[in-house]
């Protein structure tokens, strides 16, 4: 058989992929695992969401290859959204596209915008797809530190300008994953600022806007005014409703790049299964009051996990929004040496820092996607480990 082709060759394994497989023997050795490794919600979607898709489900006329742009009633509902909630007046037209999950948008962009030899501006610490994309595309990356010092948000001035000329797309994510950072919108406004001057794309990534805690909001950039002229934001049903698994997320904003990536899709995806595209509607439409009270679950959570890494003296800020806290590994280790250790010892999995680019190194992450009652073993569990195991010499 021939070679594979050599885009692969600068794909490298996914980290969580290759994670997953060591977490799976673990838990064939008879280990009782808990999984806080991963933003995967563990609480279910609201009810008139799945009723919505077994409803939809029911009829006949839902069966079909659905349209390539989306149905109208959740680009409608994408955009209802957008003026509910930041005030920002879309056309669900020409300035919204459903997506396969965000995922899927966010590697079809750099398909879209990026070919062999051009540049994307990705952060050193964040979503690995960001980099893929570039990658499957032939381009190169530049990455930017996100200093903790400064909140994990980037000093955008401080890029070349003869980088920053170079570049095509710039990656920015907040509320952020892996470190719960969160950006005002006068940091937006100067990423905004940045991609007009120099002739970019920003592609603004938000799973995480509706997972907020303390009476936190996360602004959109689009909220900047004058953002729809270069920025595309991509959001997801999979945080925001607990739908995950369905596949559905948006990417909204300019209609030019909108228009872009829905070329790239329609040579490659069908479109979303209707009865998903009716639920995912209902979904955008949930009360206020939905989406406090899960994000109430998750901050108790977050309560137990920062009182756990207190006490096994893994030092860690309290987010004000997305799935995850962001901890030193104690003094002494590597991060991924401490993962494994933990893991193989007590079943408790977290995220290595290195999963999220070099800046992750001496990090580990933990996610607040488990039962509140295993989250509470689990640091239990956690605070017994650090106590009494010393870093390899
Ligand atoms: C920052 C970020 N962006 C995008 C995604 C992808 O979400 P989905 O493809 O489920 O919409 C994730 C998932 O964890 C994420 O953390």
């Amino acid at each position: 058989m021939k070679q594979r082709a050599q885009r692969l060759a600068a794909l490298p394994p996914y980290p969580f992929a290759r994670w997953g497989s060591l977490v799976e023997a673990t838990r064939q050795q008879g280990l009782d695992l808990i999984r806080l490794d991963v933003g995967n919600p563990d609480l279910p979607p609201p009810a008139e969401v799945i009723e919505t898709l077994c409803n939809s489900a029911q009829r006949p006329d839902r069966h079909g290859y659905p349209s390539y742009r989306g149905l109208p009633v959740l680009r409608q509902a994408v955009a209802s959204y957008y003026q509910r909630r930041f005030n920002v007046a879309l056309d669900p037209e020409t300035q919204v596209l459903p997506l396969l999950g965000s995922k899927e948008g966010i590697v079809n962009m750099a398909l879209a915008y990026l070919d062999p030899g051009d540049l994307a501006l990705v952060p050193e610490l964040g979503y690995a797809p960001y980099a893929m994309g570039a990658a499957l595309a032939g381009a190169d990356v530049h990455t930017f530190p996100l200093p903790a010092e400064h909140g994990y948000l980037p000093d955008l001035d401080a890029i070349p300008a003869d980088v920053a000329g170079r570049a095509t797309l710039l990656w920015l994510n907040y509320p952020n994953n892996p470190t719960g950072a969160t950006a005002d919108l006068e940091f937006l406004a100067r990423a905004v600022a940045f991609a007009r001057r120099d002739g970019l794309l920003l592609c603004h990534d938000a799973p995480y806007s509706e997972v907020t805690y303390d009476g936190y909001q996360a602004p959109s950039a689009l909220q900047v005014e004058g953002a729809l002229e270069v920025t595309v934001e991509f959001h997801s049903l999979s945080k925001t409703a607990n739908m995950a698994g369905w596949r559905v997320g948006m990417a909204v904003g300019n209609a030019e790049a909108i228009a872009a990536l829905a070329q790239v899709k329609s040579n490659i995806d069908s479109g979303i299964f209707a009865p998903i595209q009716e639920a995912a509607a209902r979904a955008l439409a949930l009360s206020p009051q939905w989406i406090e009270a899960r994000n109430k679950i998750y901050q108790e959570r977050l309560d137990i996990i920062c009182a756990g890494l207190q006490a096994a003296r893994m030092p860690a800020q309290r987010p004000r929004a997305a799935l995850y806290a962001w901890a030193h590994v104690p003094a002494g280790w590597r991060s991924e040496d401490f993962a494994r250790q933990l893991l193989e010892r007590t079943g408790v999995v977290l995220a290595p820092g290195p999963f999220f680019g070099p800046g992750g190194e001496g990090y580990a992450r933990l996610s607040v996607t488990a039962p509140t009652e295993r989250v509470r073993v689990a640091m239990e569990r956690l605070r017994e480990f650090a106590a009494h195991t010393a870093p390899p010499r």
